[in-house]
């Protein structure tokens, strides 16, 4: 049968690695793929009982109804504790920091504009923005953040980005932590430059230290957040937001209006309710806690099983991921080959890379998602599949 003619920037796109992890495992795989929250750890009492609380009656709940401020309230209250001050009014609801993500690269681009991204970025934004723009400056990335040098010369050599995509907290996949010096410069160049920073921080509200200010905090005019209750309380709820400038709300609303008109009346009064009735600073110590435990556990058996072997890893002060840094390239195809065998999975560096070259300098480890006793198990079939894999690389070449 013949094939519908389609876009062409859509003739090209894959499943990537990421929703194919997503698939059913068998239970004796220690899966590190996905950054999954830890279902132990979601506040499922709490959204039963508000679940149940909820009378279809009146019918009012199922209408279509532009969301009132109450939820943008609480969410004000919440990134306060990221030291982001904003009004309801600043506040876009959306359908999870992905749709905020795609809302914000139909907003920004144009075809022929350049978007600034580090070679290793999460896929989900690769995602959103392919469909508006075709050019890409790849930035390096340090243990600080961004290659400022590699920023600052696209800059002199007047190749301006129209956005620039950026995660300062618990960076997804590289686990690093933005420095201070690195965020403020980065600031400083977009306000020079004028140029958005459209700044992911889906996972700043789980620290494992002292929780670093998002860029946001630095600049209202040229940072727009993005955050989610997605990692803290459910992923389905498929409720995020964006805090940017009033006048670029109006025309967000209008894009969202072509996308799904609204957001779902159930997750909003769902969000609502649990953040009037329980304590989230208190939920988010606890939460918070049990994470760092599996973050730990997760870096010392690193320690014990691959501490010989040619890599290095992140040690990450928030989010769900530790990256693995490869000294040399290893075939991607072997990796998955061995894991397979092994039962176990982990995501590949070309996952969160536009170049696909059949290598990879790394891979990243979710740690939220196994149960705590399988961890130890997982990293020590890990050390196998490396071993095997770098060892097969050593004799071809
Ligand atoms: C860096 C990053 N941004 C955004 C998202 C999307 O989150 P949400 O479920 O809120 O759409 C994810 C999900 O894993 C993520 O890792």
């Amino acid at each position: 049968m013949s094939q519908l003619k389609i876009a062409k920037w859509a003739e090209h796109i894959k499943p990537n690695a990421l929703q194919k992890g997503l698939e059913f495992i068998d239970t004796h795989h220690v899966s590190f793929g996905n950054g999954i929250p830890d279902l132990n750890l979601l506040p499922i009492h709490e959204l039963d009982e508000i679940l149940h609380s909820f009378e279809l009656n009146s019918g009012e709940l199922l209408q279509y109804k532009v969301p009132d401020d109450e939820l943008k309230f609480y969410i004000c209250k919440l990134l306060k504790l990221r030291n982001v001050n904003c009004k309801p009014e600043n506040i876009f609801l959306t359908a999870g920091a992905q749709q905020a993500l795609s809302l914000l690269a139909c907003l920004f681009l144009n075809k022929d504009d350049y978007v600034m991204l580090e070679k290793h970025c999460y896929p989900g934004f690769l995602n959103a923005f392919k469909p508006f723009c075709d050019n890409v400056i790849h930035i390096d990335s340090t243990q600080a953040g961004p290659d400022l040098r590699q920023i600052q010369s696209s800059l002199e050599r007047n190749v301006i980005p129209a956005c620039v995509y950026l995660m300062a907290n618990g960076h997804n996949p590289l686990g690093y932590q933005m420095s201070n010096k690195v965020k403020q410069s980065i600031v400083n160049l977009a306000e020079k430059y004028d140029f958005p920073i459209i700044e992911d921080d889906a996972y700043g509200l789980i620290n494992y230290e002292a929780p670093s200010t998002p860029l946001r905090s630095l600049s209202t005019s040229h940072v727009i957040y993005v955050g989610s209750l997605s990692k803290i309380l459910s992923p389905s709820l498929r409720i995020g937001w964006l805090v940017a400038p009033r006048y670029l709300i109006e025309k967000l609303a209008s894009i969202k209006e072509g996308f799904d008109l609204n957001i779902s009346r159930f997750s909003y009064n769902i969000a609502t309710a649990f953040l009037k009735k329980h304590d989230l600073p208190k939920f988010l110590v606890f939460l918070n806690a049990a994470y760092k435990k599996k973050r730990d556990l997760t870096l010392s058996c690193l320690e014990k099983y691959c501490s010989n072997m040619p890599l290095s890893y992140s040690s990450p002060s928030g989010g769900f991921y530790i990256w693995i840094n490869f000294e040399n390239e290893v075939s991607v195809e072997k990796l998955k080959h061995h894991a397979r065998i092994k039962k176990l999975s982990f995501i590949t560096g070309d996952a969160f890379s536009l170049r696909k070259t059949g290598f990879c300098r790394g891979i990243r480890l979710a740690f939220s998602s196994p149960a705590t006793d399988t961890i130890d198990e997982g990293i020590k079939r890990l050390s196998m599949v490396l071993n095997d894999v770098m060892e097969l690389e050593c004799s071809t070449t």
